[in-house]
């Protein structure tokens, strides 16, 4: 399929039924995520006001008005030490991937995320099955630091996370 023309915008409200239906999607059918039960729209609405009072991105992939994905970063840790390391989600409604929505939805996310004066983004990749989502990382410069084995059962099996990490260009805000 061609690639993408989404317009990567920051969310929102408006654009949070969209997805939390993403969301909703890999909730169900997958081990992508542990959460068992999809979020609610309340939920979404809480996350990116959340976000937003830190100052951390939240952003969706906009096509012709509709919402195909989504990323965001958000704290990795509570406590004060780890305020410049941040856990970044990236989700593509599943009948728009591999046509490059992930990638624009990353690029612009760690970018952002730098604006925003972070130093470290984290990713935390249920399953080391999947495929899509450490390539995508890898072909943004993260680079495998742990394998987490069998710290998850979901849809009855037992499931390893994949840690990668990246440092995030230092930036005038930092
Ligand atoms: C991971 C995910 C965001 C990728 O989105 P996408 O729009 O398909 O990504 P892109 O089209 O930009 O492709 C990104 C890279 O992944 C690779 N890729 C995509 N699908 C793949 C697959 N099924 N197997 C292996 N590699 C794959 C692409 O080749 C590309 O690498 P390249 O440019 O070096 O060739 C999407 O599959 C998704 O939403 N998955 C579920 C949620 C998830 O796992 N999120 C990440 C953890 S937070």
């Amino acid at each position: 399929m061609a690639r993408s023309e989404a317009t990567i915008r920051p969310a929102v409200h408006a654009d949070l039924k969209a997805v939390a239906d993403i969301y909703a999607h890999y909730v169900r059918h997958t081990v992508t995520t542990f959460d068992e039960t999809p979020r609610p729209v309340a939920g979404w609405e809480q996350r990116l006001d959340d976000l937003t009072a830190l100052g951390l991105p939240f952003l969706v992939a906009d096509e012709s008005g509709t919402v195909t994905g989504f990323a965001y970063a958000a704290p990795w840790r509570p406590r004060p030490a780890y305020l410049g390391t941040v856990e970044d989600t990236v989700y593509v409604a599943p009948d728009a991937t591999g046509r490059g929505l992930g990638s624009a939805l990353l690029g612009q996310l760690i970018t952002a995320t730098a604006e925003a004066g972070k130093r470290r983004m984290i990713a935390v990749i249920a399953d080391s099955g999947s495929d899509a989502s450490a390539a995508l990382h890898r072909r943004f410069g993260f680079t495998d630091v742990g394998l987490l084995t069998a710290v998850g059962h979901k849809h009855g099996r037992w499931i390893d996370t994949l840690l990668m990490q990246r440092a995030l260009p230092a930036s005038k805000a930092a």
